[in-house]
């Protein structure tokens, strides 16, 4: 019998409403990068996902590269995020945190005391933005800046900040954390072997690209329980300067298995084709789902059919959107009864304030 995605279902031991997740989508709508009122409406009135997942959150104050993001390494950031957490589980949905540092897609004015970005290695993303502010103090889209190499030593504090912020995250009311291996932000530029040319332990062959993934996924359920982590993954991705590599299959083959044996609550997997890159080739998702025999969620140009075809399959579990719920507070009710869905303004994603992001009217608003 066909599933009813707008159904319950169980993924480990968390009980989801319904298999559709809203995708983490960072709005910069955090002047001081603690999370406030506005944000937890923003976040109530996309309730009806099963699961929330929050837009890209900053580990440490070198993880930045988009002004006003929140974070989840201060005691007044936790405080904010209460305020978060609290209004969505009021609405019955479950709210997981993205947990990311952007590496080298940073800028030095993103940066304390405006040092270099840290990344897997020197090489710059030269055709990449950041989002900061340009040498006349003006804000906006500035070319990521010239990265400095992460020493051994400090790839392991950051895998240490992963697992801090992980452990915040749960004091401030998450029902856990996804890790950010996505996008070609810091764990995807190790994965890499065109940014990775490091010669300590985290670079050269697949098990020493992966390492710093897996050290980070360890650490973090080390700190806060397997039943709680998930994490995201862009295979074939080609964001923020990524080129292809000959081993991307044999990578996330190895990945899917380690984070099976792991029993991470999920897989996030993205395709990029929505957002100007390369699409997941034909065949890839059915192949990674006989690695990976764990809770699969999808996002990246899905509908409702494609969403249904897919659980019904049995390729994936659920469905991720991230813009149409920008712009459709009430998604899954459109979805489910096959309402007309308002179209996004790109020029309203980024920056403060809340028009273009708590001011989105739901349908029967839209009709009045
Ligand atoms: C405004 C905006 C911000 C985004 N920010 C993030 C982010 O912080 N972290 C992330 O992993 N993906 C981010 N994404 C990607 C989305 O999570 C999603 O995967 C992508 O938009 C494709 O899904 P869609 O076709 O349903 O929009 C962002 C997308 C948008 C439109």
């Amino acid at each position: 019998m066909a599933t009813n995605i707008f159904e319950e279902v169980q993924i480990g031991n968390l009980q989801l409403k319904n298999r559709i997740s809203m995708a983490p989508m960072t709005r910069a709508r955090n002047f001081d990068g603690i999370p406030n009122d506005e944000n937890a409406l923003y976040y109530a009135q996309r309730s009806g996902a099963g699961l929330i997942i929050t837009e890209g959150t900053a580990i440490s104050n070198t993880a930045k590269g988009v002004l006003h993001i929140p974070g989840l390494y201060t005691k007044e950031q936790v405080e904010g995020w209460k305020k978060v957490t609290k209004a969505v589980h009021e609405k019955g949905s479950l709210i997981f945190t993205q947990l990311w540092h952007v590496g080298r897609v940073s800028h030095t004015s993103n940066q304390p005391e405006g040092k270099a970005p840290v990344g897997v290695s020197d090489i710059q993303a030269a055709n990449s933005y950041a989002w900061g502010y340009d040498e006349n103090g003006k804000e906006g889209f500035v070319i990521s800046s010239k990265p400095r190499a992460l020493s051994t030593d400090e790839v392991k504090e950051v895998v240490n900040d992963f697992a801090n912020a992980a452990k915040n995250a749960i004091e401030a009311g998450f029902d856990g954390v996804e890790i950010h291996g996505a996008n070609g932000y810091l764990i995807e530029q190790f994965l890499n072997p065109f940014v990775n040319n490091r010669i300590d332990e985290y670079g050269g062959n697949i098990e020493s690209r992966s390492r710093f993934l897996l050290e980070v996924v360890d650490a973090t359920i080390a700190a806060v329980g397997h039943e709680k982590v998930g994490i995201r993954l862009t295979p074939y991705g080609g964001l923020n300067e990524l080129p292809h590599y000959d081993e991307i299959e044999e990578t996330y083959e190895y990945l899917a298995k380690e984070l099976k044996k792991r029993n991470v609550v999920y897989i996030h997997l993205m395709d990029q084709k929505t957002k100007g890159s390369h699409a997941l080739p034909e065949g890839f998702l059915e192949r990674f789902r006989s690695w990976y025999d764990g809770v699969i969620i999808l996002a990246g140009g899905m509908d409702r059919e494609k969403s249904e075809d897919l659980i019904n399959a049995g390729t994936i579990d659920i469905a991720g959107f991230g813009e149409p719920f920008i712009s459709n507070p009430d998604l899954v009710e459109r979805l489910q009864n096959n309402w007309e869905l308002t179209p996004p303004d790109r020029d309203l994603h980024y920056g403060l304030g809340s028009h273009g992001y708590t001011d989105w009217k739901k349908y029967d608003e839209v009709l009045v």
